[in-house]
């Protein structure tokens, strides 16, 4: 059985952006770290929706006010189809951009991240799916997220939906990692109600299964931990009133923090089985995360106890109960019951997902190796089809 430090006796790799920045306010702090980089002609990536937000006002007055000649991509989109990468890739290269700045939640980032390594026009998409299939750095890049969730600021992951394969895959190089992060949790304070909600538990969920990931390590852990006794205190706060200062504060450090830690330590089989609801029936991540978690949790439980009891003494305070068995159900409740409380689902049958996708997405999930071979319990494909099976 792991026992919670286990992850102690772990070497690690501290791979980072060189800067990340931390605080309401810091997004001011845009030109001098453009300056410092030795930009003079970024490019601005976003999402259409935010694009017509005071967030993009803000951050177009920053640079401007800096006197920073800057172009604008506002076409990425939630599940940005790759040709789309392609297309910025080729706007930077023809407008001589040197730098690119990715604002937005964790598609846009991800987007931001893939196509600074095909600005120089040398590589198709399809050839950097998988592990450390980059081969070089492509332009610098500046991270700015506007949802607390997804951790892509400081992560070496981007992850694409295949539309013809009706699939998520995964891009992971130390050469996404980016470059700096701005991550001013003012910039996140119009995040609509249902989007808190379902980026916070995908922070969750990475604090989560970062900490029971085969592996954590010493820093990832301490990492895991205080992601998710931030997010413990401050999702529900930030769900009920988006101008809570400091629960958005609190949710965007927890975010950070999640991110950090699954930057080594990886997500698992929460991850891996919720893919192919994105890949094939565009549910949000948050929410084909949140389906998954309490079943995955349940089969981990036995094999991971003490550490998910540590996880439960955490967001609790104390001692919850007798047995680690039984501090860990207490934990999967707890989550559980913090999604209903925000308003995220909690079974498959309510996402419109017939029984009869089951075995294909049991299919699917088992192709996930990337995410699955970080599970603190092995798991085959019946194993999966009987997690989807109880998640109905
Ligand atoms: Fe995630």
């Amino acid at each position: 059985m792991e026992k919670p430090g286990a992850g102690h006796n772990r070497g690690f790799l501290f791979q980072f952006p060189g800067k990340v920045i931390f605080g309401d306010g810091y997004v001011n702090e845009l030109p001098a770290i453009i300056r410092e980089m030795g930009s003079v002609n970024p490019l601005l990536l976003s999402g259409k929706t935010l694009s017509k937000t005071p967030v993009m006002e803000r951050v177009r007055a920053v640079l401007d006010s800096s006197g920073i000649r800057h172009g604008i991509f506002d076409r990425v989109e939630p599940e940005p189809p790759v040709e789309s990468v392609a297309e910025a890739a080729r706007s930077a290269r023809e407008n001589g951009h040197d730098l690119m700045i990715g604002l937005g939640g964790g598609s846009t980032m991800d987007f931001t991240k893939v196509a600074s390594v095909m600005a120089d026009g040398e590589k198709d998409i399809m050839e950097l799916v998988g592990r450390d299939k980059i081969p070089k750095k492509g332009l610098p890049t500046v991270m700015l997220p506007t949802t607390s969730g997804s951790g892509s600021e400081v992560s070496p992951v981007a992850i694409f939906t295949f539309a013809e394969e009706k699939v998520k895959k995964g891009i992971v190089s130390p050469f996404l990692i980016p470059d700096a992060a701005i991550v001013d949790p003012e910039l996140t304070w119009s995040v609509p109600r249902r989007v808190t909600a379902d980026t916070g538990m995908d922070a969750m969920i990475h604090a989560v299964e970062s900490f029971l990931s085969v592996n954590a390590n010493p820093l990832s852990e301490i990492l895991s931990l205080e992601s998710v006794k931030n997010i413990a205190s401050f999702l529900e706060r930030a769900v009920r009133d988006g101008s809570d200062a400091q629960a958005r504060r609190g949710m965007s450090l927890g975010s950070l923090l999640a991110g950090m830690a699954f930057a080594m330590a990886g997500t698992a089989a929460v991850h891996a089985l919720a893919y192919p609801l994105g890949g094939e029936f565009h549910i949000p991540h948050g929410t084909a995360n949140t389906v998954m978690l309490r079943h995955v949790m349940e089969f981990n439980m036995d094999c991971c106890a003490a550490k998910m009891a540590h996880l439960a003494r955490a967001v609790t305070g104390e001692c919850v109960a007798d047995s680690d068995l039984e501090a860990s159900g207490a934990f999967i409740d707890w989550m559980a019951e913090i999604a209903l409380r925000i308003g995220v689902v909690t079974r498959l049958r309510d996402l419109g997902i017939p029984w009869s996708a089951i075995p294909g997405m049991a299919d699917a999930a088992s192709g996930e190796t990337r995410l699955l071979s970080n599970n603190p319990k092995p798991l085959d494909r019946s194993d999966i089809e009987n997690i989807y099976r109880k998640a109905w």
